[in-house]
């Protein structure tokens, strides 16, 4: 588990489209950290969110950082756009890149933060021989392409694995969980190892999704696990 505090990621996928301003404004007032942005082609993902113009639109009003959530099929050719448009972070999926290592320093070569999303059924293992290239690990736990879905228990073992893998190459990574995310399991994933939490319904969705995020961010693994 790394030593700083954690960091809450809001999905504006479950934020009100047509409110879209408020919500930003929301966010920017709240004690997030980023804003997590989740793309979709409704190829790798079986639903289309929105695209890069809409991106633009919220890093226009964003004060926070633009963590992106790329869940399309040969992401490499949406890099720079996705830079252009206000991304700080760009994550693309292991299971959407042939030559990841490649994508990975295509990514950093634009300035920005590399992070790579395993699907549920993707070993984190897989990472060993590339595990050294990435800043962010976001590990799904649903299925991606809809907010709003019941988290997958088999998600904690999988931070461990993975803090274990970097451990052992003495390399750290942001541990990012993406799906499901509440109070109810925050603060267990936060003791399994995870760095950061990504939450869309679970804050967007609660009478007042501000004190919601403080919520998420005043969440004590140590506590949880008495
Ligand atoms: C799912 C997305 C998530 C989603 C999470 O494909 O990657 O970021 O917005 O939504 P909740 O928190 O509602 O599960
Ligand atoms: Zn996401």
């Amino acid at each position: 588990m790394s030593t700083q505090q954690h960091l809450i990621a809001p999905s504006v996928l479950a934020a009100d489209f047509a409110n879209l301003q408020r919500d930003v404004q929301m966010v920017n007032e709240s004690e997030a950290d980023w804003f997590h942005i989740d793309i979709m082609d409704g190829v790798f993902v079986p639903n289309i969110s929105f695209g890069f113009p809409v991106m633009n639109a919220i890093a226009k009003h964003a004060k926070k950082p633009l963590d992106v959530h790329l869940m399309i099929v040969d992401p490499d050719r949406y890099l720079k756009v996705c830079k252009d448009n206000g991304a700080e972070i760009i994550t693309v999926h292991y299971e959407a890149c042939t030559h990841l290592h490649r994508t990975l320093a295509a990514i950093k070569e634009l300035g920005c933060k590399a992070g790579v999303a395993l699907n549920p059924h993707t070993p984190v293992s897989l990472l060993k021989d590339v595990i050294q290239d990435i800043d962010l690990v976001c590990l799904m736990s649903v299925n991606p392409g809809f907010g709003g879905q019941k988290f997958i228990e088999r998600t904690y073992s999988k931070i461990k694995e993975l803090r274990a893998l970097a451990a052992d190459q003495n390399t750290d990574v942001l541990i990012e969980i993406d799906g499901g995310v509440g109070t109810s399991n925050a603060g267990k994933l936060l003791a399994a190892g995870a760095d950061v939490l990504v939450a869309g319904s679970f804050v967007f969705s609660s009478e007042n999704p501000m004190q919601t995020i403080k919520d998420l961010k005043a969440v004590d693994p140590t506590v949880q696990l008495v």
